[in-house]
Formats: structure tokens, C-alpha cells, sequence
């Protein structure tokens, strides 16, 4: 599977340089109409996770509504978008989401790529909205991918997402999915959030998808108020000493045994690399010229770190986009907050579009299989389980 997957991102990569190429130098003169787009769609949850302060800023009443979507994808800002997700809060409250996927694709001319990342709390909601979407993408022959997020097995996902029996619940929408898989063509797996509540569990959570054989997705727990509400959480959360070198460890291995072209090495690679050097970033980041996110209410921003430059129910989203002083926000986003920032988000997008520093993780990559380092002693969890009760 790895392979096949290696195999088109390289051809893909072979096959666009040119162009991105040619994009990459004007976009140094010139600000480009986005290629890259998160939507938050709402803030609204079904869980209340540790690492995530998103489900405190739910209220259906901010959340635009579909006409008020429409409206705005109606702006020629979204003319070039290849990649678009849809998360938030929990998309699948709201009622109107598979609508909301499909003024994604009516609107945006070029999208390849459609993605969902959901709980899967509330299987009896997600089951046939999810189902609707893959439909839909079929048809209209964009790419559909989706995650359920799994943080633990068992207890210990309850116990991060503060929902009881998170794992089962989550489990029926991930059986509902692997079982449609049978009928359509989509990407589907998990994604865990690592951090220092289950850190212990890591390793047990990978060893479950394998089991299950579900395609898996590490997260690396990061802060950022744009997108996760959760900035005042650092101190409390971030794995620190032996914890962080733990953390290291575990991506390391990821890239020492799962085969060397799967695509989410590279940016475990830049995990553990970032833990090393201090958190410098060396990877390359689509939003830095060609990226852009929406939040429930109608505020754009560039990405998790930018501040909110406008509001698309006000006025033309591209004329915010490219206002001179969105513009200049950008610039100091790049001078200030990309050289520490940990954010993965669409970052194999980026290595396609540059194949250099793909190149290079290749070279890496293959230096650090054959390289033997001890494993530390396992570090016990920093923090007791949560208190917080269920909902
Ligand atoms: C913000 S959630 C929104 C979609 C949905 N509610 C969910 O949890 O899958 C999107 C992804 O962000 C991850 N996430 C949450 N908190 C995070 C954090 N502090 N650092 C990195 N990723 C995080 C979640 O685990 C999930 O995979
Ligand atoms: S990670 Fe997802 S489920 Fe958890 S609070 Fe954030 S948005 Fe909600
Ligand atoms: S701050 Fe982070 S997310 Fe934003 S453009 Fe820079 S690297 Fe990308």
C-alpha cells in the first residue's frame, strides 16, 4: 500500500514540478490565489478533549449557514483550490454538512481532494452523513479522505476525549466506514493526538490499527489559538524532558520500521528533527503562500498561526485575501512564527510541490534506518488520569 502510495506521490511530484516550480518563484513576487483550504465549519463537539479547547467556543448561532457558505465560496478567491477539509469542532453537528461538501465541489473547479476529520462519537449522525459524502465524491470524481481520531485504546480514549465509551462508539463508525470501503473508493484510517496524558499508550494504539488494519496518522500535540483554542494549555500539556525525548523516540521508530516511502514519514521525520534542534522548522508549509482557513463565524486567516484578517459574510473574501494589509500580516506570519512552528497540516502537499526537501527526507530517511540507537527507559505518565466526566 505504501508503495502504490509512494509511487503516485513521486509521479505526482515528477509530473507538476515544472509549474510548481515556475509558482514557487512568482509567489515570491507575487501573492498566489490559494491552492490549500481548511474550513472549520463549527466549533460545536461532541467531545471535551484535554488537548483541545475548540468544544468551549461552540455556538451554533455564530456558526454561518449554508447560505451564508454559498455566498462566500461564490468569491473568485477559491478558483485555484486543489485541497479543501472540512473540520472544526466536530463537522458532523451539523445538520447541513454533506451540503456544505457539496458547495465545496460546485464551487472550487479544481479540487482534487476532499477531507473529513470526525470523532465518530455519534455514529448514528456520522454513519449516513459520511456515507453521503463518499457517495457524492464518487460521483463527482473527487478524491475523498477521512479520519476517525482514536487517542487511546480503550479507557484512555474516554478518558482524553471525556466522553464515555468513546471507543466503542467511535469503533461502530470506523466498522460503518471499513465496511463501505468494500463498496466505494476512499482513503480511510485514524489519527491520534500525542501528548503527554497518552504517551504511554502509543505504541498500544499502533499496535491496534495494525491489528485492525487501519492506516494510522500521529499527530504531534501543538498550541495554537487560531485553530485549536487551546494556547493557555502548553505549559500544562507539551511533553517535556524525558517525555519529549520519548516522544522523539517514537516517531524515530516510526521512520526506522514502517516503509521508508510512506508518506506520513516525513513528517515524523520533521517531528523528531524540531525536538532535536531546538523546534526550528526546516519543512516547507503550503499555507505560506498558498494556504488559507476559515473559521464557523466568516473570520479568514492564512493558517493556525495568522491573525484573522477579515470576515467573509462582510465583504469578498479574495478582496481580503489580497489586501495590502493581509498581505504584510503574511509576510511578518513568515519572518516570525513559521521558523518554530510544528504545524504538519497539508505538508506532504508542500514536499510534492518541492521535491528537493522530499529528496532529502529520502536520503535521511534511510541514514536513520540503518543507524542504531538504544531505546530509553520507559518514563512514567507525567500527569494522572483525567477527573473530568463524561458527557
Ligand atoms: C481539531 S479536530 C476537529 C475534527 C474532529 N473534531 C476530531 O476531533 O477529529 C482535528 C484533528 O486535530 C487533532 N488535534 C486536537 N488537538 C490537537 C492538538 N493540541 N495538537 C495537534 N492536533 C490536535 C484531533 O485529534 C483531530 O485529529
Ligand atoms: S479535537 Fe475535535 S473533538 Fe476534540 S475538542 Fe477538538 S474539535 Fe472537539
Ligand atoms: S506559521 Fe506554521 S502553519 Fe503558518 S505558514 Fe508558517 S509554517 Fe505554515
Amino acid at each position: 500500500m505504501a508503495q502504490v502510495y509512494a509511487a503516485k506521490y513521486l509521479a505526482k511530484a515528477a509530473l507538476s514540478a515544472p509549474r510548481d516550480m515556475v509558482n514557487s518563484v512568482v509567489a515570491k513576487y507575487k501573492a498566489l490565489h490559494p491552492t490549500v483550504f481548511i474550513f472549520h465549519c463549527t466549533f460545536v463537539c461532541d467531545a471535551r478533549c484535554e488537548m483541545c479547547s475548540n468544544w468551549t467556543r461552540g455556538n451554533r448561532k455564530e456558526d454561518m449557514t449554508l447560505d451564508q457558505i454559498r455566498a462566500a465560496f461564490a468569491s473568485p478567491l477559491w478558483k485555484n483550490i486543489e485541497n479543501a477539509s472540512l473540520s472544526g469542532g466536530e463537522p458532523t453537528t451539523r445538520n447541513d454538512m454533506v451540503e456544505i461538501c457539496e458547495a465545496m465541489i460546485d464551487s472550487f473547479p479544481k479540487l482534487r481532494k476532499l477531507t473529513i476529520n470526525t470523532t465518530g462519537l455519534t455514529p448514528h449522525r456520522a454513519i449516513p452523513m459520511l456515507t453521503k459524502v463518499v457517495e457524492l465524491c464518487n460521483a463527482r470524481n473527487v478524491i475523498f479522505s477521512m479520519r476517525v481520531s482514536i487517542d487511546g485504546v480503550g479507557e484512555m480514549h474516554g478518558e482524553v476525549r471525556n466522553v464515555r465509551k468513546a471507543f466503542e462508539k467511535a469503533g461502530k463508525t470506523i466498522t460503518a466506514m471499513q465496511e463501505l470501503q468494500k463498496q466505494y473508493r476512499f482513503n480511510f484510517g485514524i489519527s491520534s493526538t500525542i501528548f503527554s496524558q497518552n504517551l504511554e499508550d502509543a505504541e498500544n494504539i499502533l499496535a491496534w490499527s495494525k491489528k485492525e488494519k487501519l492506516d494510522i496518522v500521529f499527530n504531534m500535540v501543538r498550541f495554537t489559538d487560531a485553530m485549536l483554542g487551546n494556547a493557555e494549555l502548553e505549559g500544562k500539556l507539551r511533553p517535556m524532558g524525558k517525555e519529549e525525548q520519548r516522544m522523539r523516540q517514537f516517531f524515530l521508530d516510526r521512520v526506522r520500521q514502517d516503509p521508508i516511502l510512506d508518506g506520513q514519514n516525513y513528517i515524523y521525520m520533521h517531528y523528531a528533527d524540531m525536538i532535536t534542534n531546538g523546534y526550528h522548522r526546516t519543512a516547507p508549509c503550503p499555507f505560506q503562500t498558498q494556504g488559507v482557513m476559515l473559521n464557523p463565524n466568516g473570520d479568514l486567516f492564512f493558517c493556525e498561526n495568522s491573525d484573522v484578517m477579515g470576515n467573509v459574510t462582510t465583504e469578498d473574501a479574495e478582496s481580503i485575501y489580497f489586501r495590502d494589509d493581509s498581505l504584510a500580516h503574511r509576510r511578518e506570519i513568515r519572518d516570525h512564527k513559521c521558523p518554530t512552528c510544528l504545524s504538519p497540516c497539508q505538508m506532504n502537499v508542500a514536499a510534492i510541490k518541492q521535491v528537493v526537501p522530499y529528496a532529502r527526507f529520502l536520503v535521511r530517511a534511510s541514514i536513520e534506518r540503518h543507524r542504531a540507537e538504544p531505546t530509553p527507559p520507559p518514563v512514567p505518565p507525567a500527569t494522572p488520569p483525567s477527573v473530568a466526566g463524561p458527557i
